[in-house]
């Protein structure tokens, strides 16, 4: 499957776009400020519902404008499917093939982007937030009922936090703890899962990048040498104290190892970024051997951060993995990659295809 073709209207910097796309490599480049982040930030709400740069809407509407529109067209096997979302300061709507659907997550059935942008290396530097939202992406395209599970667990935790309140019975509390140990349990295991699934195409595409051993280590959100059930009722007066359940899958995290060792505050930025781009890749090779023909990477500005021989073998590796590539430059020349199959000029806001013979 790849995005046939793209139209965007009032969204950031660009008024209206309308472009053809190529199935393997388009490359957009521009001067700083043209709208090159913009287009790829536009690509990766089409396929996740949301902004990789904000969570405010607002941000996203072109200044003056009441709201903004972005329709894909995929194709896959001869098949057409039309993914629309629009987008307002309050609200969004998404609609697959003119019907509208109920979660962003069904946008990612037919058009499921990753991003490597000059912020990747965020995923190591911050909190366990980003790197939950990682794990749980991968472990999303490999098991089905991820999303029912993710879902019954945050409510059951939403409900047990509000049970916990001063005034609230004991009984509210243990009301909802089968349901938070059970569907607890299973997330941490489909994670777990997932990161043995992970574990040997981060390896090979961490020695690549790091010509290091590159392996993650996963803490559950509660000691190891516990059970979820045991953790939890341990802290129950912790829990109690401060009305909030301190042991749990929303309390995981995983720790990026290079040559044995905790990776975080210990590399420079550009290793950072390399790390983090050997994880994105690594979990884009695993949903590309999945499912094959039907993933498509986002990279921005790549040489940021990268001296001359790391910015080699990063896009060597991207090179390697067969899914659509959206990658955005200063200039048109980027070697590395090979000849774009379409090439774009970002200006102003306004994209215009350079044509096939010049
Ligand atoms: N809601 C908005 N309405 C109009 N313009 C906006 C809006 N949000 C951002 N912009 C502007 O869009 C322009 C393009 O931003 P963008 O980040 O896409 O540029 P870029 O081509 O990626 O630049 P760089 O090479 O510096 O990364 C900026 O000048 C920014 O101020
Ligand atoms: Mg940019």
């Amino acid at each position: 499957m790849s995005l046939k073709r793209l139209e965007i209207e009032q969204f950031r910097c660009l008024q209206r776009v309308e472009i053809t796309l190529d199935p393997s490599y388009n490359l957009f480049y521009g001067a700083n400020a043209s709208g090159k982040t913009s287009l790829l930030e536009a690509l990766f709400l089409l396929g996740r519902g949301r902004s990789f740069r904000t969570r405010r809407l607002d941000r996203l509407v072109r200044h003056g404008e009441a709201g903004f529109r972005i329709v894909g067209w995929t194709e896959a096997a001869g098949h057409q499917t039309v993914l629309g979302i629009g987008g307002s300061r309050r609200a969004t709507e998404i609609r697959i093939g003119g019907q509208a659907a109920g979660s962003a997550a069904e946008l990612a059935a037919h058009f499921p982007p990753q991003v490597i942008d000059p912020e990747v290396h965020k995923l190591l530097e911050e909190g366990p937030h980003r790197r939950r939202r990682f794990l749980d992406w991968g472990v999303f395209h490999v098991e089905h009922t991820f999303m029912d599970v993710w879902t019954r667990y945050h409510r059951a935790l939403r409900q047990r936090n509000a049970a916990l309140k001063p005034g609230s019975s004991t009984a509210a509390v243990h009301a909802w703890t089968p349901e938070l140990l059970l569907t607890g349990t299973q997330l941490a295991e489909m994670r777990r899962g997932y990161l043995e699934l992970l574990g040997p195409a981060l390896r090979e595409i961490g020695q690549q990048l790091l010509q290091d051993e590159v392996s993650l280590a996963y803490q559950t959100g509660w000691a190891a040498e516990e059970s979820f059930e045991s953790a939890l009722g341990k802290s129950a007066d912790r829990d109690r104290r401060y009305a909030v359940t301190h042991v749990g899958p929303h309390r995981a995290d995983v720790v990026v190892r290079v040559g044995g060792q905790a990776a975080k505050d210990r590399v420079s930025r550009g290793q950072q970024k390399l790390l983090a781009a050997a994880l994105t890749l690594a979990q884009l090779s695993v949903q590309e051997q999945r499912q094959p023909g039907r993933s498509a990477l986002l990279l921005d500005d790549p040489a940021a951060e990268l001296d001359v021989g790391n910015l080699e073998r990063l896009l060597s590796v991207v090179r390697g993995l067969r899914v659509q590539l959206f990658v955005t430059a200063l200039s048109a020349d980027l070697p590395g990659l090979g000849t774009p199959g379409a090439l774009f000029h970002v200006e102003h806001g306004q994209i215009r295809r350079h044509s096939a013979d010049n």
